[in-house]
């Protein structure tokens, strides 16, 4: 059966490198956009997006125009999703127009790993739920290596409402398996205590300021308000005490980069100051959304 992409976690570390380093090829030189390649003319590549999304769904989408692939993208919203058929059978239906791979976000966790066992077309994983998002954990892997050169050894701080992200779930996955010193800080109700036996070098800290002490890396995350039945602490609240502010980025390595997957509330998990400083790499994630994904797609078609 043709194989998809559905998580970090049944990934080799030698595939990630494989991934990473054609990505590097994709990635523009200079001013330039991103080259077109056409090694995939021919294939068609549809996108399923049943939760919202703004870099993810548009950077598959040139990911697979600069291949060469055709694309379509389908919401939820204006689907028959909206008159009640049932996931499987959307698929099903989609599989019929044969497809060459089908992208994927579900609100539901597992729900493109339940498909993938009953479907011939390959799955990309475009997060589901709170449980995975390997290409946003393949670009930041990517974003992180083009500043620092490697990811052995690094010191990388996971910064806010580490429960509900599927985001923080895929890197630490991957940060695991390249021997990264891996710091996990929130507010007690959310930070899962058992992602801390993923792997050893795994820690959990509750004060800001000590999760960023000497980190290379600082990544914060969204609080995922739409997951949560009430929120745990107010927006000011919550800024007090888990906010990005450059008083904080000052007590990290003084190259330290500062990362976020996007959308971002400012004022709530970072300052403006902070994410429109040098340090913030925030646009270059998005950048290389696109130069990863291509590499996701390529060996997903091209199999
Ligand atoms: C993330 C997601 O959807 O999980 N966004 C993204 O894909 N860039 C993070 C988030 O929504 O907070």
């Amino acid at each position: 059966m043709p194989k998809g992409l559905l998580g970090i976690e049944e990934l080799e570390r030698s595939e990630i490198e494989q991934i990473l380093e054609r990505a590097k090829a994709f990635q523009p030189q200079g001013g330039q956009t991103f080259g077109k390649v056409n090694t995939c003319t021919g294939r068609m590549v549809v996108n399923l997006f049943f939760e919202n999304s703004t870099r993810t769904r548009s950077s598959f989408e040139i990911a697979a125009k600069r291949l060469g692939a055709e694309t379509m993208s389908i919401t939820a919203s204006g689907s028959s999703v909206s008159k009640g058929e049932s996931l499987v059978d959307t698929l099903n239906t989609l599989v019929a127009m044969r497809p060459s791979a089908i992208v994927m976000r579900h609100a539901a966790s597992g729900a493109p790993h339940f498909l993938a066992r009953h479907l011939t077309t390959p799955i990309v994983n475009a997060g589901d739920g709170t449980h995975e998002h390997p290409t946003q954990a393949l670009l930041d892997a990517r974003t992180i290596m083009d500043r620092c050169g490697r990811l052995d050894g690094l010191r990388v701080a996971i910064i806010g409402d580490i429960a509900h992200s599927r985001v923080a779930r895929s890197n630490i996955h991957l940060l695991a398996k390249f021997g990264v010193d891996i710091v996990l800080c929130g507010p007690p109700a959310l930070v899962p205590r058992d992602l801390a036996r993923i792997a050893t070098g795994i820690t959990i800290e509750y004060d800001l300021r000590r999760a960023v002490q000497g980190a290379d890396v600082i990544m914060m995350l969204r609080v995922q308000l739409e997951r949560m039945h009430e929120p745990s602490m107010q927006a000011g609240e919550y800024f007090r005490f888990y906010g990005l502010r450059p008083e904080h980025v000052a007590l990290a390595n003084p190259d330290a980069i500062v990362m976020h997957p996007g959308p971002m509330n400012r004022g709530r998990e970072i300052s403006s100051e902070v994410a429109d400083s040098q340090q913030s790499m925030i646009l270059n994630q998005v950048e290389n959304g696109v130069s990863v994904r291509m590499a996701v797609l390529e060996r997903v078609l091209l199999q």
